[in-house]
């Protein structure tokens, strides 16, 4: 893959999957512009390809201020990666405030939307593009300890392929990628760690690159995951809906 020429806005960038894939991303020769709630400002020291700016991607005057500064600097937007997110943990439904579940619904699935209506227009100005979002195995196996979370990711798979059409419209695709459990500082944590296995950052970041790329789908959803020990990309075409009550 050569992404020279091309930019790429990564959320959430400063950490994690995002922080592997912003360098992945660079390496492979793509301008990269991080939008992270932790990030120090301004042009990383070690490569002048990669520009940090300090927002919170829950917020539209934020991203409004990213738009304006990727365009001003760069002129284009080819890639968005919409990876931000938070866990917040509670097992039973009463022990969260609606303030946490909002907190939650805003930073891993209302940014998307967000980023999304700000920048695909930017998209389309530059002849397309490619959007990935993060969402998690979590949408589809439940997350005991984090139904807010599991909300928010399966609404991430929703809104994926509702606006798949009309962002073909504009020559636009939109993909989600499903990682399985990850070593991140999300994770660090997590009930999880005691009996799974953790990909590493980098793995999901050579997925996402690849299915960023790929210009033949839109509207998908891969998982990323472990098989024997080594990190697999699959399409997730066929999601069992075979439901049976008794006596119907
Ligand atoms: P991480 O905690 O290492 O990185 C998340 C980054 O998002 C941080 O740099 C944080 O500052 C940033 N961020 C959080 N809220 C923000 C906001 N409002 N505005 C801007 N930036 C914000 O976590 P990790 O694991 O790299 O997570 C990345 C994505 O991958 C998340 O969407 C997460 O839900 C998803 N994911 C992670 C898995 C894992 O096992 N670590 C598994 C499946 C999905």
């Amino acid at each position: 893959m050569d992404w020279h020429g091309k930019v790429a806005v990564v959320t959430g960038g400063a950490s994690g999957i995002g922080a592997a894939a912003a360098k992945l991303f660079a390496s492979l020769g793509a301008k990269v512009v991080v939008v992270d709630r932790d990030a120090a400002e301004g042009a990383e020291a070690a490569t002048d390809s990669m520009l940090l700016l300090r927002g919170d991607v829950g917020s539209e005057a934020d991203v409004t201020r990213v738009r304006d500064v990727v365009v001003e600097r760069f002129g284009r937007i080819d890639v968005l990666l919409n990876n931000a997110g938070i866990m917040r943990r509670h097992e039973r439904a009463w022990d969260w405030s609606t303030a946490e579940v909002q907190e939650v619904l805003t930073v891993n699935l209302l940014s998307q939307f967000i980023t999304i209506q700000l920048l695909a227009p930017v998209m389309e100005q530059g002849g397309g593009g490619s959007i990935v979002n993060i969402a998690s195995m979590g949408a589809l196996i439940p997350v005991p300890y984090s139904p807010a979370y599991t909300a928010s990711k399966a609404g991430v798979l929703g809104m994926t392929r509702s606006m798949a059409d009309s962002l073909n419209t504009i020559g636009v695709r939109i993909n989600a990628i499903l990682p399985g459990f990850v070593d991140t500082s999300m994770t660090v944590d997590a009930p999880a760690r005691a009996f799974m296995p953790a990909m590493d950052a980098a793995d999901v970041a050579r997925a996402i690159a690849h299915v960023a790329a790929d210009l033949s789908v839109t509207g998908e959803f891969f998982e990323v995951g472990l098989e024997e020990g080594s990190a697999v990309l699959n399409r997730i075409e066929d999601i069992p809906r075979v439901v049976r009550v008794q006596g119907f």
